[in-house]
């Protein structure tokens, strides 16, 4: 039967979708989907699983300056205080700063978490040079495709200092997207903003002159889409309504077990050459057009 007209059934994706294996993903040993998935808070697929990844690459040592952008409710900005020592600069456009201070004081790591509500093309009150790290989650997309978005970024970081982010993607470039991709509520716009790791360390380098020191498809990156579906639809019941919001999601993320494009996720991480000034004079400036 046509992909595109399937009826979907409880029983038809639980058949399509597979899980993430614990004895591949050794957090799935260590915390249940609940929190994982932070009883569904996180507002795209991978959750706790993704910020692990994250804070592996980057090897963040306590008292870092970390910028977390885009970070939605708070949970990787939280995750990231708590596990790593870090002090958190905590930057999301939807959601108020009030709700993550509070999920950082329940943590008990509002002291270490500083927290923004704003759009980042706007610029953040950090000082040139001043950060150790930059972690992105699920967001870069949405604004980091802009070059002078990437150099304004780039200024921020010390020296050494590294952007990572974790994502999202398609595994292959892609010029014309096939209808199934079109059909969408709202999505198809931001697919035109999806790219392959490749892609993303090609714009690390040569707009953001950082030094990509990962550029990977994150190991089962197309069965996190398969999994974060199945836990959305335990959640839900299964119900009539998931089913039919979520079916043209479900149907790309299975068009793409046998066909282009390939809905996964990369990690991407740059570091700021050593050579680069440290007050990040000569860098664009928030808001530098080109
Ligand atoms: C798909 S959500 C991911 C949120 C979170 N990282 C997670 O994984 O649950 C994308 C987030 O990017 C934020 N965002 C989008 N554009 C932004 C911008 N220009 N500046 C700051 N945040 C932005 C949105 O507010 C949203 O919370």
């Amino acid at each position: 039967m046509e992909l595109a007209t399937a009826p979907l059934t409880e029983a038809w994706v639980r058949t399509a979708c597979r899980p993430l294996e614990a004895a591949r993903h050794p957090i799935l040993a260590q915390r249940t989907r609940r929190e994982i998935y932070d009883d569904g808070r996180w507002m795209a697929p991978g959750g706790l699983l993704l910020a692990e990844r994250l804070a592996d690459a980057l090897q963040l040592q306590p008292g870092d300056r970390v910028l977390d952008l885009g970070c939605g409710r708070g949970q990787s900005t939280v995750f990231f205080a708590t596990r790593c020592g870090v002090d958190v600069i905590s930057l999301d456009l939807w959601i108020p700063a009030s709700e993550r201070l509070a999920a950082a004081a329940m943590a008990g790591v509002a002291d270490r978490v500083t927290a923004l509500q704003g759009d980042i093309a706007r610029g953040v009150p950090v000082e040139a040079g001043s950060l150790d790290a930059i972690v992105c989650l699920q967001a870069f997309h949405c604004f980091g495709t802009a070059r002078w978005l990437l150099r304004y970024l780039t200024s921020l970081l010390k020296p050494g200092g590294r952007l990572a982010i974790a994502q999202g993607c398609f595994r292959q470039e892609i010029e014309d997207l096939p209808p199934l991709f079109r059909a969408t509520d709202g999505w198809n716009a931001e697919y035109a903003k999806y790219h392959s790791a490749g892609w993303w360390q090609r714009h690390f380098e040569a707009n953001g002159a950082l030094t990509v020191r990962v550029a990977m498809e994150i190991p089962d990156g197309d069965v996190l889409w398969e999994d974060d579906v199945l836990y959305r639809g335990d959640r839900a019941g299964w119900s009539p309504q998931f089913l039919e919001r979520s079916g043209w999601l479900i149907r790309q993320i299975v068009h793409g077990r046998t066909a282009e494009p390939s809905l996964t996720h990369c990690l991407v991480m740059g570091e700021k050459p050593t050579g680069l000034r440290a007050d990040g004079s000569g860098w664009a400036k928030c808001g530098d057009p080109s």
